[in-house]
């Protein structure tokens, strides 16, 4: 027998971003904004997402949902869909994420990270491009970055197995 462990580095910064750079910190800032046009009629449960994509642009994205539940989508393939049918051509590089609950509306104090679904998309997406995707979540107590989306979903299905 043999046992193996999987560990994902994080750099934690402080909520204000000191530490990141300014396009970084813009992303956040747009995440946070996105949030606003979040459809959580059902959760409450408002999400945004802003994607960097490698020529600078910022796509983002919030969560819809629907009165079917599974028909609803999350905030980060929203941003990624759209960026991808708008800009085929062009890489995402990095993602930032922010939430809020109806009842407190105040960003979460710690950050949420991507569902199963978006992490297996945002894997995709980074092997479409050859491209690493850098993760940040916004908590109000702190932002969390992951180099790499892929860092999320380790041992993962992808297309090899195929
Ligand atoms: N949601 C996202 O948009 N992104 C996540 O990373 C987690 C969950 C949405 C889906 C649903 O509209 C609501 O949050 C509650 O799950």
């Amino acid at each position: 027998m043999k046992e193996t462990t999987i560990q994902i580095p994080i750099k934690i910064y402080p909520e204000n971003g000191t530490g990141l750079s300014e396009q970084l910190k813009n992303l956040v800032e747009q995440a946070k904004n996105a949030t606003e046009t979040s459809y959580a009629a059902y959760s409450g449960f408002h999400v945004g997402a802003a994607l960097l994509l490698e020529n600078g642009e910022v796509v983002c994205g919030s969560n819809q949902e629907n009165a079917a539940y599974p028909a609803g989508i999350c905030a980060e393939r929203t941003a990624i869909f759209y960026a991808n049918a708008h800009q085929p051509k062009v890489a995402p590089v990095a993602i930032a994420i922010a939430a809020w609950r109806k009842t407190d509306k105040k960003f979460l104090a710690h950050p949420i990270s991507p569902c199963g679904i978006c992490r297996q998309v945002l894997v995709e997406t980074e092997t479409r491009y050859k491209q690493k995707i850098k993760v940040l979540l916004y908590g109000d107590s702190g932002i969390y970055e992951v180099e790499s989306a892929s860092q999320l979903l380790p041992f993962r299905f992808d297309s090899d197995a195929l």
